[in-house]
């Protein structure tokens, strides 16, 4: 019998951990019928549509168009349009992606009705509850019925809570297998001539999380020390809609010295595979792009105090400083000076997790 699974993206990080699977799903076919739900969480083209085209994924099957709104608000919306979209549709499992709200409402609604709940991503943790997305990973890994795991914490983490080891399965990191089957295409984007950058001599810099950027001072403090690196190196900061919204409050970017920094609007994949690639070094507080830069062995200071991805910091390039001025002008100042930190690919992020993931399915 041909197994239907539902798969649930809403947000930009969640579209390259569900590429890779779909491809792999869809070489199935005999076995399994894959079916696309977007939440709609992330609408604006430059957010989703773009990446769909990039990653070579098919359109939604359903788009339920819930759009921004407060925590309750986005989480209540989901839920209500994922309840009426898994009545109609009724998979067998329903596969979830990382930890946005998308990921933990879709849960919540599959668990309910009764329906198998598979997480790819499972058992990160940043212990952390300050974080939304740190309430997400908890209540998604606990009504989930299997468990795909990135990176050896997450193993150890799930075993601590008590989740019994015949669901969980450590496959390694998905996004790998979208990062590598693009690496050769993002080759070709222009990105590097269009902003006039020379390979190994530009900084590329993110920033996104709630406490960094809903904060004007935090915010006004770390875009400064920014501003002082861009005056030794080029820095390109691609800006999220959320960041950009704080950055235009109450005169922001006059207190910064703007012009050292070159803002662009959000990037598409493969512009920012490319400049990631060939940049020397990275700021940013995202969870992805510390696993990217680790796999691409291009050093990242993180500005966060914990990280829910640890291997990035215990075998890979990255360094958790926190928001933190002074340490980010040190950090930087140590790269510049040649002394960047060395890391390796941790294991299985070898671009074979999709695979990993349909042939357990398949059992
Ligand atoms: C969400 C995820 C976060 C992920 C991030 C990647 C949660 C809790 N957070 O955070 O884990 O790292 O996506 O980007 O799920 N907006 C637009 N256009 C869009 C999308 C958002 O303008 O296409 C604006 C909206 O005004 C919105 C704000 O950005 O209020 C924040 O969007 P939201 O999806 O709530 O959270 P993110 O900060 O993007």
């Amino acid at each position: 019998m041909v197994q239907k699974l539902a798969l649930v993206v809403g947000a930009r990080p969640n579209f390259m951990k569900a590429a890779p699977l779909m491809r792999e799903l869809r070489k199935h076919s005999s076995r399994f019928e894959p079916i696309l739900i977007h939440t709609g969480q992330h609408y604006d083209t430059k957010m989703s549509d773009l990446f769909f085209k990039e990653l070579g994924m098919p359109l939604p099957d359903i788009f339920l168009g819930v759009g921004s709104g407060t925590h309750a608000e986005q989480t209540a919306r989901i839920m209500i349009e994922m309840e009426k979209a898994l009545q109609t549709v009724r998979p067998h499992l329903t596969i979830v992606f990382g930890d946005i709200n998308s990921t933990m409402a879709a849960s919540i609604v599959a668990a309910k009705l009764g329906i198998p709940v598979a997480h790819v991503e499972a058992g990160l943790r940043s212990f952390d509850n300050g974080m939304p997305e740190e309430i997400n990973r908890i209540v998604t890994d606990r009504l989930s019925d299997l468990l795909f795991v990135s990176e050896p914490s997450g193993l150890r983490n799930l075993a601590s809570e008590g989740v019994a080891s015949e669901k969980v399965h450590f496959v390694g990191n998905i996004m790998i297998d979208s990062l590598i089957a693009s690496l050769e295409a993002c080759r070709k984007s222009p990105i590097l001539e269009q902003l006039s950058l020379a390979p190994g001599k530009y900084v590329v810099l993110t920033l996104h999380r709630p406490s960094n950027v809903d904060n004007q001072h935090i915010l006004t403090d770390l875009l400064v020390a920014i501003a002082e690196i861009g005056r030794h190196v080029p820095v390109v900061f691609p800006c999220h809609p959320r960041t950009a919204k704080e950055m235009n409050k109450g005169g922001m970017l006059d207190r910064i010295d703007a012009n050292a920094l070159r803002i662009t609007e959000p990037l598409g994949y493969l512009e920012f595979l490319r400049l990631q690639s060939e940049s020397l070094f990275v700021v940013t507080d995202s969870g992805g792009i510390q696993e990217e830069t680790t796999y691409l062995q291009i050093p990242c200071i993180t500005l966060r105090y914990n990280t829910e991805r640890p291997v990035t910091v215990d075998e890979g390039t990255n360094l958790l400083i926190g928001p933190e001025p002074e340490k980010l002008l040190h950090a930087a100042g140590e790269i510049i000076a040649g002394r960047a930190k060395k890391g390796r690919i941790p294991d299985l992020w070898d671009g074979k997790t999709a695979e990993r993931i349909v042939s357990l399915l398949g059992k």
